[in-house]
């Protein structure tokens, strides 16, 4: 196979440390302890290598980073080597003079998540009193220190009536750019899909009212909506493709080609601590593994699309039909199309289970 091009983004996973709980956590169910986490010096190494490798953003995320003391010298080192940094954060953690400093260090952006637009229902899925008024004024921070604010939401069977809300919430706030996405069952999440995911018609319902407010605020602010993967007929192409355009690195130094990735059995993932990154981008059999479309088996093998979606996600593909290689089972083509449909029907009914909170605290 010839060289790859260089990965567009790095996902840098500083902690898995979190204030929140949030149900659908999308990090692995072994979360990586503080004790073990990359030294300052190791997370400098990573993002030097990371601007030679022609990686150009870098998106600070965890767990909660700023749970790290040295964010704002990891900023100013990215800043420092030309990289485009993008904060990822719960807000939790961040006073208003962190986020002067932070800018001061050359912070480019910062992607702030909400829970809900109803405060005590946002603090309930959070796991945490207070945090959505905390967001709030968060929120008004980055915007007074002039940096450019996006917010996230994740959308599920709590919130999904009030997406609109979210929205509106979140273009009041001052946000340029909301980011829908609805819930994805993958790590953690995966062990609360039964209390997360909607009905079809509500996933419907809030596709349209979404839909009707990104086209209402067309040319004030950017609506990235990511439909809900249980009810397409194509998969999206995760991750823009297995090892095409993006790298996340755990807090322990392993490179993995998706954040998921770990649930895959048998994949030898290399780490930064052993390997230089462009090494790991290049020959890491993790790497290797799904990229392209040369492992692909039938349908995708002989799909127009197979270029497209790349399949889809592998690692849903695992979860839902037990081989990583196979279509995404959200594609209409898989032939285990019907399991999706089957978790849809079985895990929307009308008890709904308590949420399973994460925990990897500040403390921890
Ligand atoms: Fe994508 Fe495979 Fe479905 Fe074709 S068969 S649309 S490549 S997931
Ligand atoms: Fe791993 Fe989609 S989450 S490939």
């Amino acid at each position: 196979m010839n060289a790859p091009a260089p990965p567009v983004g790095l996902l840098a996973e500083l902690t898995h440390r979190c204030p929140l709980g949030c149900p659908y956590c999308s990090n692995p169910l072994e979360l990586e302890g503080r004790e073990a986490e990359m030294s300052t010096e190791e997370w400098r190494r990573t993002f030097t290598e990371a601007a030679a490798l022609g990686v150009m953003q870098v998106h600070l995320s965890g767990g909660e980073p700023a749970a790290r003391r040295d964010l704002v010298d990891l900023v100013a080192h990215c800043a420092a080597a030309g990289l485009y940094t993008n904060l990822i954060t719960s807000g939790i953690g961040l006073t208003a003079e962190r986020i002067a400093a932070l800018s001061a260090a050359g912070l480019d952006h910062v992607q702030l998540s909400i829970q809900d637009s109803d405060e005590e229902s946002a603090d309930r899925i959070a796991g945490y009193r207070g945090a959505a008024a905390r967001k709030r004024e968060v929120a008004a921070e980055v915007v007074r220190a002039g940096l450019p604010l996006t917010v996230n939401a994740v959308i599920h069977r709590a919130n999904i009536g009030r997406a609109g809300a979210l929205l509106e919430q979140a273009i009041a706030w001052g946000a340029r750019r909301v980011e829908i996405a609805h819930a994805q069952y993958y790590g953690w999440a995966r062990r609360n899909r039964a209390a997360l995911m909607p009905s079809r018609a509500e996933a419907i319902r809030a596709i349209a009212e979404i839909e009707a407010l990104k086209a209402a605020h067309a040319g004030t602010i950017v609506v990235d909506h990511v439909i809900p993967d249980y009810h397409a007929t194509y998969p999206k192409a995760c991750m823009g493709g297995w090892g095409r355009r993006l790298i996340n690195v755990t807090p322990t130094g392993r490179v993995l080609p998706c954040h998921a990735a770990e649930t895959i059995p048998g994949l030898d993932v290399w780490s930064v601590r052993e390997h230089g990154l462009g090494e790991v981008w290049a020959s890491s059999p993790a790497f290797v593994a799904f990229r392209g479309t040369d492992w692909m088996v039938e349908p995708c093998r002989s799909c127009s699309r197979k270029g497209v979606d790349f399949g889809g996600c592998r690692c849903q593909a695992l979860a839902l039909t037990g081989d990583a290689r196979n279509a995404d089972p959200v594609c209409h083509l898989s032939p285990f199309h019907g399991q999706v449909d089957a978790v849809v029907l079985a895990e929307t009914g009308s008890v709904v289970p308590d949420y399973a909170y994460r925990s990897l605290r500040l403390k921890d």
